[in-house]
């Protein structure tokens, strides 16, 4: 089988760390034979989720980014520290993705139950971005989504490329890379249901 992920950042500004992050997560998960989506959800015109929205017709975009869920087996995902906790735009992606389509309230959180997940941030701090990450780790686990145990914190990010994007250090380097093994491994293991 190959493992399809689908890969994004909780943020949308040109120049971020943490899309630098996940462009060298993606290259190692393909390395290892996934074949790999990225996104950026600054391409999806993702209203702020409203449940009176939803009641008129899903919105287009938001359709879109559900079946982008349900057509992976996983998801890498680089999540930005923002006040402790995640971005609102990386959490009103996965809030609108995991709703029910109209007349079919068995699909809510049908795009992430069973799916692999794995983690990675970057942040000045000193923490690395932790708390995003334990955040995020919690609010996909109560979406049934499957977070490997491996993750990547990455601190003092804006100094941590070299000019061509890698990481100059080679501890984070390697931690990556089996955060990406892990998850393609993890998902070949449990095969979850892809809709195409
Ligand atoms: C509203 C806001 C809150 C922030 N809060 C934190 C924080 O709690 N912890 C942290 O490490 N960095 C915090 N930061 C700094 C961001 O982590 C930093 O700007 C980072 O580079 C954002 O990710 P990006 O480079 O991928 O855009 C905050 C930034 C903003 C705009």
């Amino acid at each position: 089988m190959t493992v399809r992920l689908l890969a994004f950042a909780g943020s949308t500004r040109a120049g971020s760390l943490n899309q630098a992050l996940l462009d060298l997560a993606v290259a190692e998960a393909r390395g290892r034979g996934a074949e790999v989506t990225e996104i950026r959800l600054k391409d999806f015109d993702l209203p702020l989720y409203d449940a009176d929205l939803e009641r008129v017709g899903f919105p287009v975009a938001a359709r879109e980014l559900r079946e982008l869920f349900f057509a992976h087996h996983g998801f890498l995902i680089a999540s930005p520290e923002y006040n402790g906790s995640v971005t609102g735009v990386l959490k009103n992606a996965i809030d609108w993705a995991s709703r029910p389509l109209e007349g079919n309230p068995a699909s809510i959180i049908a795009g992430f139950r069973g799916k692999v997940a794995g983690l990675m941030a970057a942040s000045n701090s000193p923490f690395g971005g932790i708390r995003s990450v334990t955040h995020l780790r919690q609010i996909l686990g109560t979406i049934q989504t499957v977070v490997v145990t491996e993750q990547v914190l990455l601190p003092a990010a804006s100094a941590a490329f070299d000019e061509s994007g890698k990481l100059k250090d080679a501890l984070p380097a390697q931690l990556l890379a089996g955060m990406a093994a892990r998850v393609v491994e993890m998902a070949e293991r449990l095969q979850p249901p892809v809709t195409a």
